[in-house]
């Protein structure tokens, strides 16, 4: 392996740091705490694993956590007025609601209803479309933290050429855009593209986000290119014990790694920096309210 490992753990919890020394400030200075509300409607055990990590790790900072259980069944109506409710809170800075939602839900129409101002996530409309024009915005979790890594690892991505494999909404394109607004050479690769390993040979970055395991290979990586996994899969993993697991990335990491210049592990990548992201995005958000200046190094 020639690969530098990059550790999204590590560098996770140096941003949690950074958070939580602000919010110290936020409090000693002003006397005002973070909030970030985080909605969860249904029993996904995923989900559930989520939203228990993140109220931990919100309250670990130093900010107030409000949780919000909804039954599965629980009508638009009841949903969209419990965030009406956080929208008008003062003490909310930020909301999340735990995607997916049960399909009886428009997942649009919810996400749309949450103050921009308030939209940790980034997915609101309106920030997708302050961030595609290169204006200040709350910039999605994901990406967010691919971002920062890329960054400190690389310096200036100025003039280099970056794909993206994936054009999901949540990870793909606000990647492809957090990249052009560095200055990349931004490429979105997807299922319908040609000679998808040939475009990745060609880049300096390529930050894989399909959901497919291990699909991006060794073969696929120019010598010295930076990797940046963001896919979770769990595959079965039979030489553990019969319907025993593990979690794989998007990236064939043991190839991949034998040529790329850095990569991402899974676990411990990413993953880590989603939420510590989301955490700076909630301290952004509170300055921003608040009319205070915000943390530097926090947002893109
Ligand atoms: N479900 C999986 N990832 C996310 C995320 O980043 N935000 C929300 N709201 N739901 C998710």
């Amino acid at each position: 392996m020639s690969a530098k490992i990059i550790d999204g753990k590590e560098f996770a919890a140096t941003v949690r740091e950074k958070v939580a020394t602000h919010v110290t400030r936020l409090k000693a200075d002003h006397d005002i705490t973070p909030g970030l509300a985080v909605v969860l409607v249904g029993e996904d055990p995923a989900s559930e694993v989520y939203v228990r990590s993140k109220g931990k790790l919100t309250v670990e900072v130093g900010m107030n956590s409000y949780e919000h259980r909804l039954d599965a069944t629980t009508s638009e109506a009841d949903l969209l007025a419990l965030i009406e409710k956080l929208n008008a809170d003062p003490a909310v800075h930020g909301i999340l609601c735990q995607l997916p939602l049960p399909k009886h839900l428009n997942e649009d129409l919810v996400i749309n209803s949450i103050d921009p101002a308030k939209d940790v996530d980034g997915f609101h409309i309106s920030n997708v479309g302050l961030l595609a024009t290169g204006q200040k915005s709350m910039v999605p979790c994901t990406p967010l933290g691919c971002l920062m890594m890329l960054r400190d690892h690389l310096g200036s991505l100025s003039g280099l050429n970056a794909v993206v494999v994936g054009r999901s909404n949540i990870v793909g394109k606000p990647m492809a855009q957090l990249l052009l607004r560095d200055s990349c050479t931004v490429t979105i690769a997807h299922s319908r593209t040609k000679n998808i390993e040939a475009l990745c040979r060609g880049a300096d970055i390529v930050v894989a986000a399909v959901g497919r395991p291990e699909m991006v290979t060794g073969e696929w990586i120019a010598k010295g290119a930076t990797v940046i996994d963001v896919g979770i899969n769990r595959i079965p993993a039979p030489e553990k014990g019969e319907g025993k697991t593990r979690l794989v990335g998007d990236v064939d990491f043991a190839s991949a790694s034998a040529v790329a210049g850095a990569i991402t592990p899974v676990p411990g990548g990413v993953g880590p920096m989603t939420i510590a992201c989301l955490l700076a995005n909630t301290v952004t958000a509170c300055c921003r309210a608040n009319g205070l200046d915000e943390p530097e190094g926090l947002t893109a």
